[in-house]
């Protein structure tokens, strides 16, 4: 049983949250047991979110940026040890040129101003994806920022970026194949490039896994909410915690059996 410091009543703006980043306000505790250990996110609405304030689609990816530090800091407070948050899909590339510039720059100058509060906060970044699409420029910057957080022993982030599902299990059988190991799941699993997944939230409302972590969610629990990411705060993210914690895994076993087992 843990816990948690509850923050909600406490409202950010970005510009609060970049100089109060992982600031500490507990206002009341609350406990939520059991906690998942590896909880994803598919970060979806920016641009519906920037589109219902007539505001261009950029100042949407902002916003979830502000987001992202957000629930990072309520992630790691609450407990959670692995984040893997989906920032930019294999699919993302399909959008408007200049779209995909915006993001490909707020993801590098996000990497920047995160590297030292993160550090701070014992966070350790990695960015997960097909990097051999990325410039040389983006690829010294994510590799920086990964080697100053590595130490970070309290929250792995994993960034998804050009990532696909398919790309990691095809990525894991070839490491496998490579390695001369036979094919099991086990070795696959070793191989990807995070692991299984126990909870994973969408926002912005849409039933699908849009290609995020096919292999590792088999049995995550999945939380659906139909808050535009931009607005999804720390009340909301202790939501799908409790959700969570309510939940019966059964793992293909039936209710008695775990009752008699006590798991
Ligand atoms: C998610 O928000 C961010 C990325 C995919 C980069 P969207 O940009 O998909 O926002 P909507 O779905 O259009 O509202
Ligand atoms: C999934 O969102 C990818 C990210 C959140 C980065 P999309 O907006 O790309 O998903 P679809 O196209 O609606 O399935
Ligand atoms: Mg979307």
């Amino acid at each position: 049983m843990r816990e948690l410091p509850l923050t909600y009543k406490i409202t950010f703006t970005s510009e609060a949250l970049s100089s109060h980043f992982f600031l500490f306000f507990p206002l009341r505790t609350m406990t939520i047991s059991p906690l998942p250990h590896h909880v994803a996110i598919i970060m979806d609405g920016n641009g519906r979110w920037a589109k219902a304030r007539l505001l261009p689609r950029a100042a949407g990816h902002r916003r979830g940026v502000s987001a992202l530090e957000c629930i990072t800091e309520s992630a790691a407070r609450a407990g959670v040890k692995v984040l893997t948050v989906f920032a930019f899909s294999s699919e993302n590339w399909a959008r408007p040129k200049a779209e995909v510039t915006m993001l490909m720059k707020l993801f590098a100058s996000s990497l920047k101003d995160w590297a030292q509060p993160l550090k701070e906060a014992g966070v350790a970044l990695r960015v997960v994806g097909d990097k051999t699409a990325f410039s040389d420029e983006l690829n010294e910057v994510i590799a920086e920022t990964e080697r100053e957080t590595a130490g970070g022993t309290r929250m792995t982030l994993n960034v998804a970026a050009n990532y696909g599902g398919r790309w990691d299990m095809i990525q894991a059988t070839k490491a496998v194949l490579a390695k001369g190991k036979e094919l099991t799941p086990e070795a696959i699993e070793a191989e990807l490039t995070v692991p299984a997944v126990d909870l994973m939230v969408r926002t912005g409302g849409e039933y699908r896994i849009s290609n995020f972590l096919l292999w590792q969610s088999a049995y995550a629990e999945i939380f659906i909410s139909d808050v535009l990411w931009p607005e999804f705060n720390e009340a909301n993210f202790l939501q799908a915690l409790t959700w969570y914690s309510q939940r019966e895994r059964r793992f293909g076993r039936t209710s008695e059996q775990l009752e008699q087992t006590g798991n």
